[in-house]
């Protein structure tokens, strides 16, 4: 029986197991880490690269079928992360790739605006200040009210509001998130997300370049020489994984939000009047595509952007939809980002085309058309990808001697297999080691001979890993051994020679 925790007592579980089992680690911790920068640690690597490898798969080396029944043709691209800064200028992340927020003057912090929700005191309760937090961080709010309510419904006393939705002039009867005055917020200020670095020895203003705050600028100015050198028409797609920065301004829930990350974007390259029906294909394909990777249905939604929340690019376009996932620490029944699918219509090749003086049209021969073509762009986070399978595969069953266990998809599973000498003696340790030099060429395994066998069951469980093969007296004496599976703790035996076959199928599928 599960007694899975929920919000942020499962966000505590899972932080301590990721570190005590190498998923993920703060970055440079013995300096006392930097905020928004995480390590991966062991696991977490393992981890990473097998959804990075996934999605290269099934977006790059074996597409999805069209809908007109053949495959599509999508090519993979490995671009550098600091790029002419003009790219930054044409994609309009110079001018607009900002988040307006507001400085506490007294702690010193500084919030993103639309991230502060304020509880202001209702009519008749105006005796108390309003009192703002970061949505998502419930502790210290917890405690403040504490103290305000005396003991009374805080819902009788309070409301929620946005901060965004205040005027400035209610700044000065709001107490901060992490101080304990009032008015100490400032007005809100707009803030560029862009890492800045100087290219070059004499670091003049001039030589000032950004560390890519997306991959998807990458794509689009390589975009004819993919078209030039390969033999694709459109429609095609262009896709690569690499590393983003944005110094975010509140960087917050674990990986969620960080400044250091990575993402898999591709962008789609069709006919301005195909555009609609890819926009279509291209949501549908990419919500079924976290289910084969193990993310429950009833965890992801799909949610369109109003209006006035639309990206710079994506104003022109038929919208964009994000993939929203159920985090334990977005509330009860919150859902927050996992991967936006926008409608970018010709904005960037337009940009790149005028900037650049670089004509980027396209010429259809059939139709003897010239174009620029609209793209469509499933991009995801690969590290908050990481951050849902996770969250995804954590459980507790409480009937177990170390209850804590990762039900990662096998596919996802760092570890594939475990194998192990029941004893280290009697032959069986010869036996396990040439089982497992065996299955070290098929999958991920490790040897383990240390400890109860019950201690390395538990390790595993942690882990994650789908199968445990143990060697025991009767494989010495009768040729089988047990195999345990993960999910249910139960135990069967199978013949020693079965092993391998055994374990593609249940891996494979
Ligand atoms: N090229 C479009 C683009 O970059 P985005 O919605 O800003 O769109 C795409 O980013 C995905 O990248 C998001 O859905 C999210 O998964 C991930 N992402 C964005 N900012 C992130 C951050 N600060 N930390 C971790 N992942 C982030």
């Amino acid at each position: 029986m599960s007694s899975r925790p929920t919000g942020s007592a499962l966000m505590e579980k899972l932080v301590s197991l990721c570190k005590r089992r190498s998923f993920i680690f703060p970055s440079s911790e013995i300096y006392g880490g930097l905020n928004g920068f995480w390590d991966y640690g062991p696991m977490g690597t393992q981890l990473k690269n097998n959804l990075r490898d996934r999605w290269w798969r099934d977006m790059v080396e074996c597409p999805p079928i069209g809908p007109d029944g053949k495959p599509l043709s999508i090519l993979g691209l490995d671009s550098s992360i600091i790029q002419n800064p003009k790219t930054w200028i044409a994609s309009g992340h110079v001018g607009g790739f900002s988040d307006p927020m507001v400085d506490c003057r007294a702690s010193k912090s500084r919030y993103r605006l639309d991230h502060v929700m304020v509880y202001r005191p209702r009519e008749g309760a105006d005796e108390h200040p309003s009192y703002a937090f970061v949505e998502g961080a419930p502790q210290a709010i917890a405690k403040k009210l504490k103290k305000a309510t005396r003991g009374r419904e805080v819902s009788e006393l309070f409301e929620i509001v946005a901060l965004e939705d205040l005027n400035v002039a209610d700044y000065a009867m709001i107490v901060g998130p992490d101080t304990k005055e009032k008015g100490t917020l400032t007005e809100p200020k707009q803030f560029n997300l862009m890492f800045q670095t100087t290219v070059g020895a004499t670091g003049g203003p001039e030589n000032v370049a950004y560390l890519r705050p997306e991959t998807a600028q990458g794509i689009f100015l390589n975009y004819k020489n993919v078209l030039d050198t390969s033999r694709v028409k459109v429609p095609f797609g262009i896709a690569q994984i690499g590393k983003a920065f944005r110094n975010e301004v509140t960087p917050r829930n674990y990986i969620f939000r960080s400044r250091e990350f990575e993402q898999m974007e591709m962008e789609w390259f069709c006919h301005p009047n195909d555009a609609e029906k890819w926009f279509k294909f291209w949501v549908d394909y990419r919500m079924k595509w976290w289910q084969t990777v193990g993310v429950k249905a009833e965890n992801l939604i799909l949610r369109e952007h109003s209006q006035d929340e639309l990206a710079h690019y994506a104003k022109n376009g038929a919208g964009t939809f994000d993939i929203e996932y159920r985090y334990p620490f977005s509330g009860g029944d919150g859902f927050g980002e996992l991967e936006g699918i926008a409608h970018r219509s010709d904005f960037d090749l337009t940009q790149h085309q005028e900037h650049s003086r670089t004509k980027l049209s396209y010429f259809q021969d059939d139709t003897r058309e010239r174009y620029l073509p609209h793209v469509i762009e499933p991009a995801s986070g690969l590290t908050r990808g990481v951050l849902v399978l996770l969250c995804e595969a954590y459980d507790v069953d409480e009937s177990r001697p170390s209850p804590e266990l990762m039900r990662f998809h096998p596919q996802m599973a760092p570890i594939k297999a475990a194998v192990f000498p029941l004893v280290n003696k009697d032959g069986m340790p010869e036996v396990a080691e040439k089982l497992y030099m065996d299955l070290r060429h098929r999958h991920v395994t490790q040897f383990d001979v240390k400890q109860s066998i019950g201690k390395r069951y538990a390790r595993m469980d942690e882990a994650g890993t789908p199968w445990c093969f143990t060697i025991d007296q009767d494989t010495m004496s009768e040729g089988t051994v047990t195999a345990r599976d993960r999910d249910t703790g139960v135990q069967q035996r199978i013949a020693l020679d079965a092993v391998p076959r055994f374990l593609d199928d249940k891996i494979n599928g």
